[in-house]
């Protein structure tokens, strides 16, 4: 039989069935003679996962979200988050990855005592997977449509009328945001297809300098305009009147979301590591680095909110309708703002290859089946997954469940529930299962790196503080408690 339609047989399922249940050791990773592909440099490594954690959560989420909650009282909230939670969990998640080297499913099975089964949070992982790249996909397709309306020159304006009905009009036509979603769904494909090294690498490496380029112009020039001042004490003064426990969740969600982890994304890209690569301090490095990329973008956005009388709680729209009017403000402004959604294309371009490898790496990895296939059939259900979401707000935007939009929903799903929830299971898992001494002899590299004093703190809070305050967070923000 040929092994394409082997993959649809009984005979594949059964077979992933029994390894799942660990009756048979799994074979399918190893293919024989072939070595697994792998990031080759210690900057590719940083540029890879740095393009993973950087993407449309800084440009897009991060300022929209602080805009609707307040300001800096949420920035705060967002900080307390990443360093408590959302640091020690990606810490953890990529000691995993790169000790079982594996996709997120085999790695867990491979860690995990017999018969514990661990290696859910990788098939949950999966399911995140799809569900934000349904919504992110269609907010990458809007800034693919943004470098073309930005050639034009057609939202060059600093009048919110303008910028405004240019945004609505693209996400009200369905026809648009679905072509403009596949567009991108075959482009991400394309770059997976090359492979880790050739492909993910390669393409981060060049364009993530550049992007931090391009945001300190842009800040520059925002830090100029007319009203700077109100913008920034907008995002730094903290007002906690606006602070409840479905913010605290909120910021704690985008933590999660920003640094890509609870849903074995980190854990994938740490079975690429280099086993020389000082696990601590590239994460330490990519959450300083993400951290000054959502601040920047937060500084060229809020002052040309309050100098041109955009709405700073505007939502998900806001990057669209406010970016374009600082550039219509400057010389050059219709060049540089080409290269601004080049290059937001680019970090989002980055986030997306991360999360695609997910489904990828588990489905080319367990059932033994090409990259390539397994990129196309991931490709297939996510363009089906994704159009509900690239529709939500033309042809389906009366379908709604628990009173949100497809979009909405996979959002708030995602990020509110799974990603926290994968979360509480990583820190069950090193915590109480892996162990300090697996930890600590993955954390400093077989005892190389003097780093023990840090491992204990770490292990301290992966056992017993961020789990708890995952939960507690989640219960509250939820109403459940
Ligand atoms: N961290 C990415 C961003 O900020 C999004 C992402 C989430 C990527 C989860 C991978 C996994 O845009």
């Amino acid at each position: 039989m040929k092994k394409s339609a082997r993959i649809f047989s009984g005979e594949i399922l059964f077979r992933h069935f029994l390894i799942l249940q660990s009756k048979i050791p799994d074979m399918s990773h190893s293919t024989p003679c072939v070595k697994r592909d792998g990031f080759t440099s210690s900057f590719g490594v940083l540029a890879a996962t740095l393009g993973s954690a950087v993407g449309l959560g800084n440009i897009w989420k991060f300022p929209y979200m602080t805009g609707a909650n307040g300001g800096a009282g949420f920035l705060l909230v967002y900080l307390l988050a990443t360093l408590l939670i959302a640091l020690p969990v990606m810490m953890a998640e990529i000691a995993i990855g790169r000790e079982a080297k594996a996709n997120p499913i085999t790695a867990l099975q491979r860690l995990a005592p017999r018969g514990f089964p661990w290696w859910v949070i990788g098939a949950c992982g999966m399911v995140a997977a799809f569900l934000i790249m349904s919504f992110y996909s269609e907010v990458v397709a809007w800034v693919f449509a943004y470098i073309l309306k930005a050639v034009e020159g057609s939202i060059l304006s600093n009048d919110p009328q303008v910028t405004g009905s240019a945004f609505n009009q693209l996400i009200q036509d369905p026809l648009q945001s679905l072509l403009w979603q596949w567009l991108v769904l075959i482009f991400i494909g394309g770059i997976l297809l090359l492979g880790v090294a050739k492909g993910i690498e390669a393409v981060t490496k060049k364009l993530m300098p550049l992007l931090f380029l391009l945001l300190l112009i842009l800040c520059a020039v925002s830090l100029s305009l007319d009203k700077a001042s109100e913008g920034i004490r907008f995002l730094f003064q903290p007002d906690f009147s606006k602070i409840d426990a479905s913010v605290v969740l909120m910021a704690m969600g985008l933590a999660f979301f920003k640094l890509s982890i609870g849903m074995g994304t980190m854990m994938t890209y740490g079975s690429y590591f280099r086993d020389q690569q000082n696990i601590p301090t590239t994460t330490l490095r990519v959450m300083t680095a993400d951290l000054f990329v959502s601040m920047l973008a937060g500084i060229a956005i809020f002052p040309a909110v309050f100098t041109f009388g955009f709405e700073p709680a505007a939502g998900p729209s806001l990057v669209f309708i406010t970016i374009p009017a600082v550039f219509a403000q400057i010389p050059m402004g219709h060049l540089l703002m080409v290269l601004f959604f080049v290059l937001t294309a680019v970090a989002a371009t980055g986030a997306m290859l991360s999360l695609l490898e997910v489904p990828v790496a588990i489905i080319h990895e367990r059932f033994g089946i090409s990259r390539r296939k397994a990129t196309l059939i991931s490709l297939l259900v996510l363009a089906m997954a994704g159009s509900t979401c690239a529709l939500t707000n033309s042809s389906m935007a009366n379908v709604k469940l628990f009173g949100l939009t497809m979009f909405d929903l996979f959002d708030y799903l995602s990020s509110n529930i799974l990603l926290p929830l994968g979360g509480i299971l990583i820190c069950l898992f090193v915590g109480w299962s892996w162990g300090a001494q697996r930890l600590q002899q993955a954390l400093s590299n077989r005892g190389q790196l003097h780093n023990q004093r840090m491992i204990h703190v770490l292990f301290f809070l992966l056992r017993y503080i961020s789990p708890l305050l995952i939960l507690i967070v989640m219960l509250k923000g939820l109403g459940l408690f």
